[in-house]
């Protein structure tokens, strides 16, 4: 699965991409992520990528042209129908794990990031969709970018190893998870469940089962209606 990720700040990502899963994933070939300035695609020689907004207000707006220019680039090189342009935006879709799994299917995703106070209105034209990671305002795309290109590359097949499988985890059935628990088995007066130490399968998978319902009843029954 392919990666673009177009920014003001590419530096932002360098560190992010060289740990742990991703790191591992990029080395493999299972994921290819490649980050571009959309400075290199600003006419003038001041590289202006955004101007006054009209009608006055203070800020600056990203100017549509510019990210029309990148974005008819970058949609040149790709081959695969399977692709979604994407802007990272307070206004967009809240994210979830539910739209994690859709965008996996997809063979190549552009993540924009905004910076500035806004975008001109017309660059809503030349995106598939819009994302919101929550109802927050950070300085710019690139937090929600790395957040839905990480939950995105985990479910991309060997990425995540079977030792830290996808399959159990909070959110893969729509609820949280159970509780979990290791050695020792008494800690400071805590018992780990007597069940878990039955050595019972059917038992220990009926007990996790009634513990992640009872678990997201309490904490999240948004995700029950
Ligand atoms: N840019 C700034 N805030 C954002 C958010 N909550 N989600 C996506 N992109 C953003």
């Amino acid at each position: 699965m392919r990666f673009i990720i177009l920014t003001l700040f590419p530096e932002a990502f360098k560190s992010y991409f060289d740990i742990s899963l991703i790191k591992r994933a990029l080395s493999k070939k299972l994921i290819k992520i490649e980050v571009r300035n959309l400075r290199d695609w600003a006419k003038d020689a001041h590289k202006t990528l955004d101007d006054r907004p009209y009608g006055g207000g203070v800020g600056m707006v990203m100017r549509a042209d510019v990210m029309d220019r990148a974005l008819t680039a970058l949609k040149s090189k790709i081959k695969s129908q399977k692709s979604k342009v994407i802007l990272l935006t307070p206004q967009g879709q809240v994210f979830n794990q539910k739209l994690v799994n859709k965008l996996a299917d997809y063979k190549t995703l552009i993540l924009i990031c905004g910076r500035y106070e806004g975008f001109d209105e017309r660059i809503r034209k030349l995106v598939d969709m819009e994302i919101s990671i929550g109802d927050y305002v950070l300085t710019g795309g690139e937090i929600p970018a790395m957040a839905v290109l990480d939950t995105v590359a985990r479910l991309v097949p060997g990425v995540v190893g079977k030792f830290e499988s996808t399959v159990n985890e909070s959110f893969s059935d729509g609820l949280l998870e159970y509780p979990q628990y290791t050695r020792p088995e008494n800690y400071k007066g805590m018992k780990v469940p007597k069940v878990l130490l039955s050595g019972n399968h059917k038992k220990v998978e009926v007990w996790r089962k009634q513990q992640a319902l009872k678990r997201t009843r309490k904490r999240r029954p948004d995700l029950l209606r």
